[in-house]
């Protein structure tokens, strides 16, 4: 017994505890400086006007300066409209994402994109592309009969 009257095994156990928690904590902290980014909530539209009204009604890749393009993809069953989207490399794209229909999800591999993609709702996230190449995209939400189906790519092209 010490001072405070705790055993020294359960002393033993909450310093371990007070470390453990301290140890994640700062993993979390090294996440989000180090490229962990949550996925923007960028508006709230009307699901049942995904087809007629613009942006997504005829969804495209627009380029907004140098080296930068804000990709409009509408994603439905059992589709991504468009399915591929060409940039130079060191290009950073940012994605807008929406559903007619029902969940989908949208991750690129080889990146940190991955996100939910909702009926009513615009998702939002950005990525950047240095090295030339084909990132393949996937809806990673079960979706039914199609879901697998839901492919596309960035095809990243090298700096002219
Ligand atoms: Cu769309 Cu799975």
């Amino acid at each position: 017994m010490n001072g405070l009257g705790i055993d020294p095994y359960e002393r033993g156990w909450m310093i371990a505890s007070g470390v453990m928690l301290a140890v994640f904590l700062l993993a979390v902290g090294v996440s989000v400086y180090r490229g962990i980014s949550l996925p923007g909530h960028e508006a709230r539209i009307d699901p049942g006007r995904t087809l007629v009204d613009p942006p997504f009604a005829k969804p495209a890749v627009f380029e907004r300066g140098p080296g930068r393009y804000d990709a409009y993809i509408r994603v439905q069953i059992w589709a991504f409209t468009p399915n591929e989207i060409k940039v130079p490399a060191g290009s950073t794209v940012t994605f807008y994402l929406t559903s007619p229909d029902m969940q989908h999800g949208f991750m690129i591999e080889r990146t940190n994109v991955n996100v939910m993609v909702l009926p009513g709702q615009v998702s939002r996230i950005s990525a950047r592309f240095d090295s030339p190449g084909e990132y393949l995209f996937v809806c990673h939400e079960y979706c039914g009969i199609g879901h697998h189906l839901m492919s596309g790519k960035v095809i990243v092209t090298p700096k002219s």
